[in-house]
């Protein structure tokens, strides 16, 4: 899967931009706030239909004007599709595969698949436990749509359960039995979820700590350990857990609870970890995303790795390099503020290189 060509209009602060693109590594670089993450940016909606930095729309559109325009040209499979997304201030986004519309923005996720590796990212081990349960959700719904479908009924059955329980506490009343109708659909669906995500967990740490290991030399051990509020008797875990869910008028056992916890050298890396240990540790957990991605869809995702250099050593640097030009990974995007870095890194190894220069949002 290989982005040919990439047309942009009115993206954030790209107002006109047309490149053809190499099918190994692109290399964007310019100083801060040039629009180097707004290309990756641009890329990603074409892969997945949003920006990866900011859910609204129209917040993407340039400032000055009414609408953007993403075109990209896709050679997958010996063939050639045109992928296209406009946003305008007026009306809904509308988005074209060979000049058709979608029905369904989620036909097209797992078509096209990206990961993108940002700064943004440290949220991911900053945050709390609802961005890693994202971060299950996504690549685990990329290949698994039953999954997806589940997670849905899932999110809406708890919904009800929790006004259920708002109003019970609102009217001084209590009924089990009406209570217990959500209990059962929630047993059913977390018997299936929490299966799926155990497995998703185990066939995916080994990747993880093999990437891991290449990054880092070899210089600490990595673990990830899945976490969850419940265990096999279920209903018995509900029926003591109704005091305490009348008395907080929420949910307390499900999987919307679950964690993944991250360590190093067998401490949690939020707390322990440098911070280039931790960018380490990122780094390898997106570079198993798209090996797992490829395992599941069959095509290697695009690579879009913004300001992937900052906070590692130089030697940690080389090996990502070594590691994502050996034809592993799909077709890779780069931002650097550094201009020669990427060249010269690149000199000994593999594959092409096309360098790109952004000033003020236009690409030379
Ligand atoms: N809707 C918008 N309209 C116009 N400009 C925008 C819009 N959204 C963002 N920008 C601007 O786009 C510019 C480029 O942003 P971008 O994040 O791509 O910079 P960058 O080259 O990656 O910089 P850095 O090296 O700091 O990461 C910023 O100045 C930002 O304010
Ligand atoms: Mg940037």
């Amino acid at each position: 899967m290989i982005l040919k060509h990439l047309n942009l209009v009115n993206f954030k602060n790209l107002i006109e931009a047309s490149v053809d693109l190499d099918s190994d590594v692109n290399c964007f670089s310019g100083l801060n706030g040039e629009g180097k993450t707004n290309i990756l940016d641009a890329i990603r909606y074409l892969s997945m239909c949003k920006s990866y930095f900011n859910p609204a729309d129209y917040q993407n559109i340039n400032h000055e004007q009414d609408s953007f325009m993403i075109k990209g040209t896709v050679l997958k499979n010996d063939e050639i599709d045109v992928l296209s997304c406009s946003v305008s201030r007026t009306s809904k986004k509308i988005f074209k595969r060979n000049k058709k519309d979608y029905q369904r923005l989620s036909d097209h996720i797992g078509l096209y698949p990206s990961v993108m590796i940002s700064p943004t990212d440290e949220d991911l081990i900053k945050e709390g436990s609802e961005t890693r349960r994202k971060f299950i959700n996504g690549i685990i719904s990329q290949y698994d749509k039953s999954y997806l479908n589940h997670m849905v009924q899932y999110k809406r059955a708890l919904n009800q359960r929790n006004r259920l329980l708002k109003h019970f506490q609102v009217e001084r009343t209590f009924d089990e039995a009406s209570l217990e109708i959500y209990d059962f659909k929630l047993i059913e669906l977390i018997q299936q979820i929490h299966e799926v995500r155990l497995k998703f967990v185990e066939d995916f740490t080994p990747w993880f700590q093999k990437l891991h290991t290449q990054i880092s030399g070899n210089k600490e051990t990595v673990s990830l350990s899945y976490t969850s509020t419940c265990n096999e008797n279920l209903a018995e875990q509900f029926t003591d857990s109704r005091h305490k869910d009348k008395l907080s008028a929420r949910t307390n056992i499900g999987i919307h609870k679950d964690d993944l916890e991250f360590s190093i050298d067998g401490h949690t890396i939020k707390r322990f970890g440098s911070q280039g240990q931790q960018k380490t540790f990122l780094i390898a957990l997106k570079l198993a995303q798209s090996f797992f991605i490829e395992q599941a869809t069959g095509n290697k995702p695009f690579l879009l790795l913004d300001d992937i250099f900052d906070k590692l050593d130089s030697s940690r640097v080389a090996n990502l390099m070594k590691l994502v030009s050996e034809g592993n990974f799909g077709q890779i995007f780069i931002t650097d503020t550094d201009k020669n870095r990427v060249s010269s890194l690149f000199k000994d190894l593999n594959g092409t290189l096309a360098e790109f220069t952004l000033t003020q949002g236009r690409i030379s």
